[in-house]
Formats: structure tokens, sequence, C-alpha cells
């Protein structure tokens, strides 16, 4: 079938055969289709939404565009977290030497930030040396080694979904569950994994702000993932306000040592409480613990014996970094940055907080991208002095931002101080960190409901 006919058959609401799909991925991938075509198509798709078995069909396609690692040589059993993605959003640093200490490999491929939301790859890059340009081979030895390595994205993986991700983000395509669940898959399937978790984030920050389009977005990453025989579970986690203490790269690094050496405060909470929470999940479902209370006790553990510290440093060294950041974080820390306090302008209680608004001005300041191709100052970013339901007296200050010059905090002071809205009464509101989990029994129980329907 040639292209036109494929894209006018979607286009008119019809269900496109696994043929059909297959011919489309091959056509993105040896150049014989068009990027117009390509456009068109997806478009299309978006509009129309595609079937459950046009979404496998699209999955498995751009997953075999590509290779899947093979790990048969390493005996324990693997597994990966996945977020959709946040401000502050720092667990992968903790979940993956902690899941490792616990005997579970973790071959955790991360992607950059964009946007208001920060990226793994950056953040390891502001620790000197780091290396997450990892070949195939060296990502499997470092595995093998330590229990863990986290990589950046080869050519060879998904190499579909790459070409289509960047024609979404230029055609306004991007916000479709059934293309965002064949992109997100297609590249985790590629890791051969016993079991993935999923944080999937709603809020402020996140790009499914709706609680219902989250769990939406959850149950199909679910589904998919067990579909193909990858034991697949879901956290929806909130992102109505940073995770955690800093937003930035090398801050949020010293956060994530800071709470593996067990020198955690109040405000660096939650990072540990979600951490805790996704890797115990991942752990259950790899069989290395039989119930989440189980798990967290294993997880306890690892931290309390300084053997998930041990494997973050293992790993630094294994992928070149500067180690020297595990005994002594504050060693991220570049005395150059000046320290503006934004000050909250009333008393009262702290009821919103624009997660994404923080996200963009340390972007603004150098933290993030705008455009794939800027340059990062690992060094930059904000610290969160308040929470949501945190009573405030007028003056007192909400966040600090850290930056190099005056110039820097006066473009975007107005718009974090703006980002906090404080009332006269404590809402009623919870401010829960964990909103639901889909999990394989909540699947079972919504199909069960929708055969009695
Ligand atoms: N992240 C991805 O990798 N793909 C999407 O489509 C959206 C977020």
């Amino acid at each position: 079938m040639r292209p036109q006919e494929i894209i006018a058959k979607k286009r008119d609401g019809e269900i496109l055969t696994r043929g059909e799909i297959n011919s489309f991925v091959r056509g993105i991938t040896d150049g014989t289709w068009a990027d117009y075509q390509t456009a068109a198509l997806v478009m299309a798709m978006f509009i129309n939404e595609l079937s459950a078995d046009e979404q496998n069909a699209l999955t498995e396609a751009m997953l075999d565009s590509g290779e899947r690692l093979d790990f048969s040589d390493i005996a324990q059993p693997k597994a990966d977290k996945h977020s959709t993605g946040g401000v502050g959003d720092k667990t992968s640093l903790i979940i993956a030497p902690l899941v490792a200490a616990c005997g579970v490999s973790v071959p955790m491929i991360s992607g950059r930030g964009l946007g208001h939301t920060g990226g793994t790859l950056d953040k390891l890059e502001s620790i000197k040396g780091y290396n997450v340009n990892l070949s195939t081979a060296e990502f499997k030895r470092i595995i093998k080694e330590c229990g863990f390595a986290m990589s950046g994205q080869t050519a060879e993986i998904a190499p579909a979904d790459k070409k289509i991700y960047a024609l979404r983000d230029a055609t306004a395509t991007v916000e479709s569950i059934p293309l965002i669940v064949a992109s997100i898959m297609s590249k985790k399937l590629a890791e051969n994994l016993d079991a993935l978790v999923l944080d999937v984030k709603t809020g402020s920050g996140a790009f499914m702000p709706e609680l219902s389009g989250a769990k939406k977005l959850a149950e199909a990453l679910c589904r998919t993932g067990n579909a193909f025989g990858v034991k697949t579970e879901a956290v929806i986690s909130d992102m109505n306000q940073p995770l955690g203490k800093y937003v930035g790269n090398a801050l949020e690094v010293y956060e994530c040592v800071k709470i593996l050496r067990g020198e955690i405060d109040e405000k660096m909470q939650p990072t540990l409480e979600l951490s805790i929470e996704l890797a115990a999940r991942m752990l259950v479902l790899c069989g290395v613990a039989e119930t989440i209370s189980d798990s967290k006790s294993q997880i306890s553990n690892a931290f309390g014996s300084g053997a998930a510290l041990e494997k973050f440093r293992q790993n630094i060294e294994l992928q070149n970094g500067d180690a020297k950041v595990c005994d002594k974080p504050e060693s991220l820390f570049d005395e150059n940055l000046i320290q503006i306090e934004i000050k909250a302008e009333k008393t009262g209680f702290v009821a919103e907080i624009n997660a994404s608004a923080i996200g963009e001005c340390v972007s603004k300041i150098g933290g993030g991208r705008i455009k794939v191709s800027d340059k990062i100052d690992f060094a930059v970013g904000y610290e969160c002095a308040v929470k949501l339901g945190d009573e405030v007296k007028l003056g007192e200050t909400l966040g600090v931002i850290l930056c190099r010059n005056a110039a820097q905090a006066d473009s975007i002071y107005e718009k974090l101080a703006n980002a906090y809205k404080i009332e006269d009464e404590k809402s009623k509101r919870e401010f829960d960190l964990i909103k639901e989990i889909i999990n394989i029994k909540s699947q079972f129980k919504q199909a069960e409901q929708a055969e009695q329907n």
C-alpha cells in the first residue's frame, strides 16, 4: 500500500492493519516515507486515536526498528523505572543504586531535559567527568560490575521513535496517549526487562496536569508493558510542586547524595519517599521481595548499611566521574553563585505552587534547555524553602535563586514570586505525594468491570 492510501485510511477513521503499521514504520526508518507523509499520518492518528491492537502494533514496529539489548548473560533480574518528567524529579539517582544494592540489575537509559523539565543525563553530567555516552558493550560491562549503568539512548535503540518524536514535537501532536505509549514503551522494551515501574506525574509541573489524563496514560502504559511480557506497574505521583528541596542539575545530585548518606532534611523527605515507593515495587515485581513491606525493609537495610551509597560511588568511578561527590557532596556547589531570596508578600498558607513556572525560571538562567541545542549551566538552580500547606509570614523566604548575577535573578524574580499563591485560610485539600497505584490487580479489576458493564 502506498503512503497516501495508509494516510487516507487513518484520516477516515479506519483501523490500520499490522502490515500497514509495519510498512509506515519501515518507511520512516529507511527514508522512503517523506517527513510530510509521516506528519500527516501522525496527525490522523492524533485525531482519530489508535485501537489497543494498533497501539501494540505501532509499539512493536518501533521497537523492531532498532536493536534489543541482550542481557541473557546477566543472571540477576532486570528492572527499570521511567518517569514522565517533572520539576526537581531526581529519583533515578537514588533508585538505581538502591535497587542494585538489593540484587536487581538496572539498565537505565535516560534522556535530557527540555523546557521546564529536567533530565537524568544532565544531572549526571554535573558530576565532573561522568560519561553518559556509553557503547552497548560498556553499558553491559558496567551493569555486570556494579549492578546498574546510566546512559543516553544509542542510535540503535528505536530509531523510528527518534524521527517520529521530532516530527510530533514540530506538529503539535505530542499529547496523544497511544503515541506517547508507543514512544516510551518502544524504548523501554528494548532494555529487555523483567519489570518496569512508571512514575506518571500529575499536576502543575506535569505534561498530563489532570489526574484523569495521568491515570489513562498510566493504565495504557501498564497494559502495553504487560502485553509484551514485562511486569509493569505505575505510581501516579504529585507534580503540583517541585519534588524535594532543589531544582537544578548539580543541586539535585547534591540532594540525592545527601539522601544516600542518610543526611536528609525535612524538605528532601518527598524525594526519599517517592524513591522508596518506586524502588519497592521494582523489587517485588522482580521477585526479590514478596511484599511491599519486605521490600521496604530490604531498602532500609541498603540505606542503613551504606550499600546504596557504595553502589553509587562504584558506578561513578566506572562511568569515569569524580566519586569525591559521595564523600563531599558540598563539592557540587559553585562558590561563585549569588543567592537571591524570594519573599512572601503576605502572611498565610501556601495554597498553590506553579511547578512548571519554577522549572521554566531555572531553564531561563541556564539550568535547562529551551532549545535542544542550548548549553547547560549545571550549577544554577533554585532551593524550595516552603511546601504546599506550609504557614508563612509576610517577608519570609519562599525560595532561593542560585544564579550567576543580579540581572539573571531580576529576569525571573517576579515569575517566581507569582508562582506561589498564599491564602488566609489553610486549604482543606490533601497534598498527597502518591496519588494512585496502577498495578496488575487493578488492571484485572478494570477489565472485569468493563466486561460486566
Ligand atoms: N516521552 C517520550 O519518550 N515520548 C513521548 O511521546 C512523550 C514523552
